[in-house]
């Protein structure tokens, strides 16, 4: 069961392990020696001390041996992965592992939405280590194979937004505002409507509007039209007082 862990000043000659000439092979800088070990570490461990944190340099361990490096550069538009163990621990899952983990703190507690990670054509393992950590090739970059991987979450946003097909989910959004503005224009209908006495005065005068003392004297909106008798072969059948007297309201 593999860990990560900040890097402390005790992990020189751990580093010293890790960073030799095998494993520098295909990164393009020599083995590490005791003074950049010691840099190394003063500067993880200043990097761990900035708010926000751009730059995570965690030691790998397996059973407190610390075995390798597994580092997240946040500093740039797209953040990323990169990571190195001693030879003798090569081929037992600790790298891909590690990456696992590295990818959790970076979609979970940091939230970010994509992590990208490369490495040297010369180099298939490391190519391998991305793919089973859920890496998919982006292609090729100044000499590198380049890889990316997006948030889980990003993805679920996705399939929620498209789950019942296309763009349904703005489909179903446009529904919601245009629901939205019809209950505003009837909402304010209804305030207009009972801010027109004279109009419910000249509806009770010519005998349209419905007896006072019913819901129609106090809210015109639920009124109802009586056809006078002769008017209609409908009797007194109640009809609705709009939208056949809509041209009044808008007029005043
Ligand atoms: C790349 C590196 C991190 C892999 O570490 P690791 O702990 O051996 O990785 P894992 O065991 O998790 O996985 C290695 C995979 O590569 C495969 N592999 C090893 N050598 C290979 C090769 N020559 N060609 C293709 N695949 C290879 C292994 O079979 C394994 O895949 P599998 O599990 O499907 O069998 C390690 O070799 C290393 O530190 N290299 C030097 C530094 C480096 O290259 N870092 C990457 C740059 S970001």
């Amino acid at each position: 069961m593999i860990e990560l862990r900040e890097l402390a000043p005790a992990d020189v000659d751990a580093l010293l392990g890790i960073y030799g000439a095998e494993a520098t092979k295909y990164l393009g800088r020599a083995a590490m020696d005791v003074a950049e070990a010691r840099y190394y570490i003063r500067d993880a461990a200043a990097s761990a001390e900035l708010s926000p944190r751009t730059l995570y340099v965690l030691g790998l361990t397996v059973d407190g041996d610390l075995l390798g490096v597994v580092k997240l550069h946040c500093d740039r538009p797209v953040a990323a992965v990169s990571y190195i163990l001693r030879p003798d621990s090569w081929g037992r899952g600790y790298a891909t592992e590690g990456v696992r983990k590295i990818l959790a703190l970076a979609f979970g507690h940091l939230g970010l939405p994509e992590i990208r990670a490369r490495h040297h054509p010369g180099n298939p393992a490391s190519g391998r280590v991305l793919l089973k950590a859920g890496f998919v090739p982006t292609g090729e970059q100044t000499g590198f194979m380049t890889y990316a991987i997006r948030s889980p979450q990003d993805g679920a946003a996705t399939d929620r937004t498209t789950a019942h097909g296309g763009a349904g989910g703005t489909v179903r959004s446009q529904w919601r505002a245009w629901g939205a503005v019809w209950r505003w224009m009837t909402w304010a209908w209804g305030g207009r409507m009972r801010r027109m006495p004279s109009l419910r005065e000249e509806g009770r005068r010519q005998g349209r509007l419905a007896g006072s003392g019913d819901a129609g004297d106090h809210d015109p909106a639920h009124a109802t039209r009586r056809s006078r008798p002769g008017e209609s072969g409908r009797g007194t059948r109640p009809t609705p007082i709009w939208p056949c007297d809509c041209w009044r309201l808008w007029r005043t």
